[in-house]
C-alpha cells in the first residue's frame, strides 16, 4: 500500500454511520446558508465587474451567490499572464510542481464539508454524489502529480551507436485552455487543470456557466497550495464568447474540453480555422450508453445496477445508462422489478441524506427533458416511473422508463433520468451490438451475464471506452478505471489513466555526438 502524498485514492466517509453523518452535517451547516461569489482570478488577483446571481437548482427562488463574468479586457489579461508564466513553470522541477498538487489535495480533503455543501447547493448533487466528486478531485491532484514525476522526472535514455547520446524528453506545451461541464463542476474542472499544470503548462480555466462558484473555490485552494497565480487563471463567463477569443489566440498551445459532442465539434472547427500552430484538442464528450442483459443474468442484481447507472445524479452523468437491452425471456420479470424499484426512489432536496435523486441543473434542461418525456409518452410504452417530483420551484424531472423497439433508439444523448428498454432474442447479440455501434457513441457499456462466451464476445467486439461486467457502469475511479470514450464520445487518452499527461506534453529527442 502507498501512504502519504502519493497514496492513490482519497479516503471516503461511511455515511451509513450516524456519528460520521452527523459530524459531516454539522460541519456543512455553516456553508448551507452561505452566499458565495466567483470572479475572474488572473495572476492571483480577483477582478471586478458586473455581477449576475447564481441560484440553487433544487429551489430557484434561492440565490446562493453571484458571479462576475469575464470582460474582453480580462480575457486579454488572462492570455498575457498565462503566456508569460508558462515557460517558468515548465522549467520548475517536476517535484516542485507535484508538491503543490499534493498540498492542494490535502487542502481539498480538509475542506471536504465546504466543497460538499457547494456541490449540493450549486449543482444539486446529493450528499453521496458530492462526496464522491470531492474524492475524485482529490484523486486527480495526487494521480497527475505522481504521473508527472513518473513521466517527466528524467529523460528517457535511448539506444545509440558508439559516440552518441540519445535522449527523449517530455515538456509542457505552453498554455492550455481548459473548458469543463457543469455535471462534474469540481472533479472534471480540477482533473483538466491539474493534468495540464502537472505536465508543466499554464492554464486558462473556464468553468461551466451553471457552476462557477465551486470551481472558483477550488482555484483559491490550488493557489493557497502554492500553484503560482500566473499559472492558474480563471475566466467565468459565456462559453462561446470566451471560446471565440481564446481559441483564435496565438498564445494558447492546447485545448482540453469536456462537454457535449456538438460543442467539441465546434471547437475542432474553430481550431482548424485559426492561423498559426496546429493545436491538440483533447475532447471528452457525450454517450448513448447501453447495458446488455442476457437470460442468464441475476435479475435483482441487474435492477439494482440499472437504478444506479440510469438514475444516480438524475441521469446527468456522461457515463449514465440510457439503453437497456434485455433478452426477451427475462424482460417481463426485469421490467416488473424495475417498476417496484423505481417506485421507491425519492426525489427531493439534495441536502437531505434520504434523497436519492436531485434536480436537473437548470430550467432549460428541465424543460427539454419534460418535453422529451411528453413526446415519448405519445410514441412509446411507459413501463416504470418514480413518484412525481416534489412541488415547488426546483428543476426536478420525474425518472421514467419507456419500452422501445430497436428501430426507435434516440438519435442523440438524452441527458437526464430517462431509460429506454429494448427486448432482444437469443442469437441477436451481434445485432444488439451493431445497433449500439450505429449510435456513433462509445463511452460506457454494461453487460450482465453468467455465460462466459457472451461476456468474452462483447469484450472482444465492443468499440466502447469503458466496459463494465456484472456491475453498475458509473463512477469510474481515478487510476483504477481510466475513463473516456471513442467515436462521438471523445478523443482519448483517458482521464485518470497512465497516458493522459502525454497529450499535455511535447516530446523532444536530443542526439549528442560525444
Ligand atoms: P456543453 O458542451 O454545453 O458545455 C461544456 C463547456 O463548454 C461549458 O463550460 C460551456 O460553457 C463551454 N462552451 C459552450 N460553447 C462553447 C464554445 N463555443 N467555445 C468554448 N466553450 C464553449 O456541455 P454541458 O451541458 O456543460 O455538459 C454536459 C455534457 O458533457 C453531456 O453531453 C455529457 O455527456 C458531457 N460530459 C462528458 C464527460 C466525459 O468524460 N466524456 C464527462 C462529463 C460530461
Ligand atoms: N467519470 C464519471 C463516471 O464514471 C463520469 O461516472
Amino acid at each position: 500500500a502507498i501512504f502519504g502524498d502519493e497514496r492513490p485514492n482519497s479516503k471516503g466517509l461511511n455515511m451509513a454511520d450516524l456519528d460520521v453523518l452527523t459530524r459531516l452535517q454539522t460541519e456543512m451547516q455553516q456553508y448551507l446558508n452561505q452566499s458565495w461569489h466567483a470572479c475572474p482570478l488572473i495572476g492571483g488577483e480577483r477582478l471586478h465587474g458586473d455581477n449576475v446571481a447564481a441560484f440553487n437548482p433544487a429551489n430557484i427562488a434561492e440565490v446562493i451567490g453571484s458571479v462576475t463574468n469575464a470582460s474582453d479586457e480580462q480575457m486579454e489579461r488572462a492570455l498575457q499572464v498565462a503566456h508569460a508564466a508558462a515557460e517558468g513553470w515548465n522549467q520548475t522541477p517536476v517535484t516542485t510542481r507535484a508538491a503543490a498538487l499534493y498540498r492542494a489535495a490535502n487542502l481539498m480533503e480538509e475542506h471536504q464539508a465546504e466543497l460538499i455543501a457547494m456541490l449540493v447547493r450549486e449543482a444539486g448533487k446529493t450528499m453521496g454524489d458530492a462526496l464522491g466528486e470531492v474524492r475524485e478531485a482529490v484523486d486527480f491532484c495526487r494521480y497527475y502529480a505522481n504521473e508527472a514525476k513518473r513521466l517527466m522526472g528524467q529523460p528517457i535514455q535511448l539506444p545509440a551507436v558508439t559516440g552518441e547520446d540519445n535522449q527523449l524528453l517530455l515538456s509542457g506545451r505552453g498554455v492550455f485552455f481548459c473548458v469543463s461541464p457543469w455535471n462534474f463542476p469540481l472533479a472534471i474542472f480540477i482533473g483538466q487543470l491539474t493534468a495540464a499544470i502537472a505536465a508543466g503548462n499554464a492554464v486558462i480555466a473556464k468553468p461551466a456557466g451553471q457552476t462557477p462558484l465551486v470551481a472558483f473555490r477550488a482555484v483559491e485552494l490550488l493557489l493557497e497550495a502554492g500553484v503560482p497565480g500566473g499559472v492558474l487563471n480563471f475566466l467565468p463567463g459565456s462559453g462561446s464568447r470566451i471560446g471565440r477569443k481564446v481559441i483564435g489566440d496565438p498564445r494558447i498551445d492546447g485545448v482540453v474540453f469536456t462537454g457535449s459532442t456538438e460543442v467539441a465539434q465546434q471547437l475542432f472547427r474553430g481550431l482548424a480555422n485559426r492561423d498559426g500552430a496546429i493545436l491538440p484538442l483533447i475532447a471528452e464528450t457525450g454517450g448513448m450508453n447501453a447495458m446488455i442483459v442476457d437470460s442468464s443474468a441475476l435479475p435483482e442484481q441487474v435492477v439494482s445496477d440499472v437504478i444506479v447507472s440510469a438514475f444516480n445524479s438524475a441521469g446527468q452523468r456522461c457515463s449514465a445508462l440510457r439503453l437497456l437491452f434485455v433478452q426477451d425471456d427475462i424482460a417481463d420479470n426485469i421490467i416488473s422489478l424495475l417498476k417496484g424499484a423505481m417506485a421507491e426512489l425519492k426525489l427531493g432536496d439534495p441536502a437531505s441524506i434520504t434523497t436519492d435523486i436531485g434536480p436537473a441543473i437548470d430550467v432549460n434542461a428541465k424543460l427539454e427533458l419534460d418535453r422529451y418525456i411528453a413526446t415519448m409518452r405519445q410514441t412509446a410504452r411507459e413501463v416504470a416511473a418514480a413518484p412525481l417530483p416534489p412541488e415547488g420551484r426546483g428543476n426536478f424531472v420525474q425518472p421514467v422508463a419507456f419500452e422501445i423497439s430497436l428501430q426507435q433508439l434516440p438519435e442523440r444523448e438524452v441527458f437526464g433520468p430517462i431509460l429506454h428498454v429494448i427486448r432482444w432474442k437469443a442469437g441477436d447479440l451481434p445485432k444488439v451490438l451493431a445497433a449500439i455501434h450505429a449510435t456513433g457513441y462509445g463511452l460506457t457499456l454494461g453487460i450482465h451475464s453468467r455465460i462466459d462466451a457472451h461476456i468474452d464476445w462483447v469484450k472482444q467486439n465492443a468499440k466502447i471506452g469503458n466496459i463494465y461486467v456484472n456491475r453498475n457502469q458509473i463512477g469510474a475511479v481515478v487510476g483504477t478505471q481510466p475513463f473516456g470514450g471513442e467515436g462521438l464520445s471523445g478523443t482519448g487518452f483517458k482521464a485518470g489513466g497512465p497516458h493522459y499527461l502525454l497529450r499535455f506534453s511535447v516530446e523532444r529527442a536530443i542526439s549528442v555526438n560525444t
